[in-house]
């Protein structure tokens, strides 16, 4: 039995004194979650709301993070920094890190290798866009993408210390949903990829949904038996709205 996991994506969003407001209101709010809470923030909040958090079942959570341990990366932040502050899961390859800043298969392996070995969780991002669908090609593009970002992990290490996020980006911020079938479809896709190297270890790794996830649509993703979480961003930027989506919304 995998444990779900629902994660807010808050993006570039909330000050700190706002961050703090939000998870307060939202703690109470989840308190009875049957899944693992995650709150993925800007950095200048994690003080904020690692201190808001204490004591509840809410994780706090980052949106990138750099390969390196230390060194002259101007503007970016190291694994051992993020655990310095609390951080316990980090996303990794959002799209938005992908189409706007240039990040690439290839730097999204660099970085999911150092977050494992540093003892963070990586949520790593992987979906196709629109015309790739159209091409046909999702399938083949996800498991790509998947393996290529794993590559260094043992099976171990896949199993228990990685979360995927499957977004198709054309769902991401646009109101469109994948069905729950075509989610559901896809994630059985990449779970089957990371068989084919990793063996058993694709009956415990743990696979979500993002895009445009919401309390409306979060309770036929959630029955579906492949989808064993959400990555929410909208969503996850108001606490009512956040925990109804944690209660899948029944
Ligand atoms: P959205 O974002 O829920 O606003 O579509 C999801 C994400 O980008 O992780």
């Amino acid at each position: 039995m995998r444990k779900p996991i629902i994660a807010g994506n808050w993006k570039m969003n909330k000050t700190p004194a706002e961050a703090a407001q939000l998870v307060t209101e939202l703690a109470p709010l989840v308190a009875d979650a049957s899944c693992d809470v995650v709150v993925c923030t800007p950095a200048v909040n994690f003080a904020a709301v690692a201190e808001a958090i204490k004591g509840t079942n809410i994780k706090l959570g980052a949106q990138n993070m750099h390969w390196k341990e230390s060194g002259a990366y101007t503007g970016e932040l190291s694994a051992a920094m993020l655990k310095a502050c609390g951080v316990e899961y980090v996303v990794l390859g959002h799209s938005e890190r992908r189409q706007y800043f240039g990040e690439t298969d290839a730097t999204v392996n660099l970085r999911t290798v150092a977050a494992v070995k540093a003892g963070l969780t990586p949520i790593v991002c992987v979906g196709e866009k629109k015309e790739e669908r159209e091409a046909g090609y999702t399938n083949a593009l996800v498991v790509y993408q998947t393996l290529i970002a794993l590559t260094g992990l043992t099976a171990e290490e896949v199993a228990k210390k990685v979360v995927i996020a499957y977004e198709p980006v054309w769902a991401i911020g646009t109101g469109l949903t994948a069905t729950d079938e075509q989610a559901n479809e896809t994630i059985g896709v990449i779970r089957e990829g990371i068989r084919s190297v990793y063996g058993d270890a694709a009956d415990e790794v743990r696979i979500q949904y993002g895009g445009s996830m919401n309390p409306k649509n979060a309770k036929g993703l959630m029955a579906q038996p492949e989808i064993d979480g959400g990555l929410i961003g909208g969503a996850s930027l108001k606490a009512e709205d956040f925990s109804k989506v944690v209660g899948f919304d029944k």
